[in-house]
């Protein structure tokens, strides 16, 4: 009788110490000791705190979760594979409050993107929730900055990628006076479906986005500077990009503006259903539009193993600006393989030089290449 009235004293202390411990709580981060306990928790605060080198900052969190980051987050300079920061979840919150993350590209950038000499970590933020990211600020990422496979709806608004540090030469990139060409490779790498990014800021050296594989993909109202601007692909083999929407981004001082690469060895792959609207770009210095089907090349012999069908600038203008010496507006086609409708009555081209039409004759309403 004594040793079951104990029992029932325990069983009830374990009552109530899970109730207290239930997933409500507030978990709070100021190192990654804290990770185990503060991703049991609904609501996760994330303090100032620097990441030890060659570890990643990987938030595994409850469906639901609300992150809010609160300081600055630093990670120690090595040369590994990263990623530096991982978070997987569904239905997340993420507050970023325009708290600053800091990848120590400096340390890393040698003008030669994830090439040359040096492994590094990337991308910086690896993005796997479904929910809402907002108003994360990274600066000088060693090479991608976002990598975006979500698992479910996710709106990525107010983000900044700030690498112009990296448009100017150091003591890595051997070269003293000549800006800086290719430090940071893409800004936002997408690869899911049912995305919406807006209001987004990218100061980089690449690709602002870069849309590899999915459907039903949004990127409105962004701000791209002295990269590569928007792209879908480059596309390889075996997969679908359809349902974007490119409307209301600005896009300047940039090599190219608006960019559809396929691989010219990829097959059974398709690129349907683009939409530009609305969008402006000045300044550019190489391609303003650019469709190609010979990538790394732009205008070499194209493959036709990937379709690109309706590729619409229809509604609202987009107004595009070349300086001198770059081309307008290039398109080089696979035999047969750009089908569909492409009204690109919305397209206006001023300023450099026209550019060359290979293979296709399904634009409509454009001639100003
Ligand atoms: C990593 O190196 C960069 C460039 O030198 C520097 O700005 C940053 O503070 C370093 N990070 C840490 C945590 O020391
Ligand atoms: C856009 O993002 C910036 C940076 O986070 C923020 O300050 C601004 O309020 C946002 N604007 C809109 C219209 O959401
Ligand atoms: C497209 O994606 C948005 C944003 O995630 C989502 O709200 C919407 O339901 C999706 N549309 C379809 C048809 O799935
Ligand atoms: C094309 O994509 C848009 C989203 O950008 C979508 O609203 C529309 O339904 C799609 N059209 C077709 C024919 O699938
Ligand atoms: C045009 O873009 C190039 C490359 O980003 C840049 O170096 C140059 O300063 C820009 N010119 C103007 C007038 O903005
Ligand atoms: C593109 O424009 C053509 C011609 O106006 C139209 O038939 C087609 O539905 C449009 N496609 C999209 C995806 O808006």
């Amino acid at each position: 009788m004594f040793p079951s009235l104990i029992l029932g004293f325990l069983v009830a202390g374990i009552a109530a110490v899970t109730a207290t411990s239930s997933s409500s709580c507030i978990g709070t981060i100021s190192s990654l000791n804290d990770v185990s306990s503060a991703i049991k928790c609904t609501t996760v605060n994330i303090n100032a705190f620097t990441v030890p080198a060659g570890q990643t900052f990987e938030l595994q969190l409850l469906d639901g979760t609300t992150v809010n980051v609160l300081g600055e987050i630093q990670f120690g300079n090595v040369s590994w594979a990263g990623p530096l920061f991982q978070v997987r979840g569904n239905d997340i919150t993420f507050n970023g409050n325009n708290q600053r993350w800091d990848g120590g590209g400096p340390f890393y950038w040698d003008g030669r993107g994830t090439g040359g000499g040096m492994t590094k970590p990337h991308p910086m933020m690896a993005i796997s929730i479904s929910g809402t990211l907002n108003d994360v600020y990274v600066v000088n990422s060693p090479a991608h900055a976002f990598s975006i496979g979500n698992p479910g709806p996710l709106t990525v608004s107010g983000v900044t990628v700030d690498d112009s540090q990296g448009n100017y030469p150091n003591s890595r990139s051997g070269k003293s006076s000549a800006a800086e060409k290719h430090t940071t490779p893409t800004a936002f790498d997408v690869g899911g479906s049912n995305l919406i990014i807006k209001n987004c800021t990218v100061l980089n050296q690449d690709d602002c986005l870069a849309i590899g594989r999915g459907t039903n993909i949004t990127f409105t109202d962004n701000y791209c500077e002295g990269g590569h601007g928007v792209s879908i692909g480059s596309i390889s083999s075996n997969v679908i990009v359809s349902d974007i929407e490119i409307s209301g981004n600005n896009v300047v001082s940039s090599a190219y503006s608006f960019r559809i690469k396929t691989d010219t060895s990829a097959t059974n792959s398709a690129v349907k259903n683009v939409t530009y609207i609305a969008n402006t770009a000045t300044n550019c210095t190489y391609y303003g539009v650019l469709v190609t089907q010979s990538y790394p090349s732009n205008m070499g012999t194209p493959g036709n193993g990937v379709t690109i069908s309706d590729i619409n600038f229809s509604s609202g203008t987009t107004s595009l600006t070349a300086n001198s010496g770059a081309y307008r507006v290039a398109v080089n086609c696979g035999s047969g393989s750009c089908i569909g409708n492409w009204d690109w009555s919305g397209l206006e081209a001023s300023g450099g030089k026209a550019g060359s039409i290979i293979n296709n004759n399904v634009i409509t309403g454009f001639t100003q290449y």
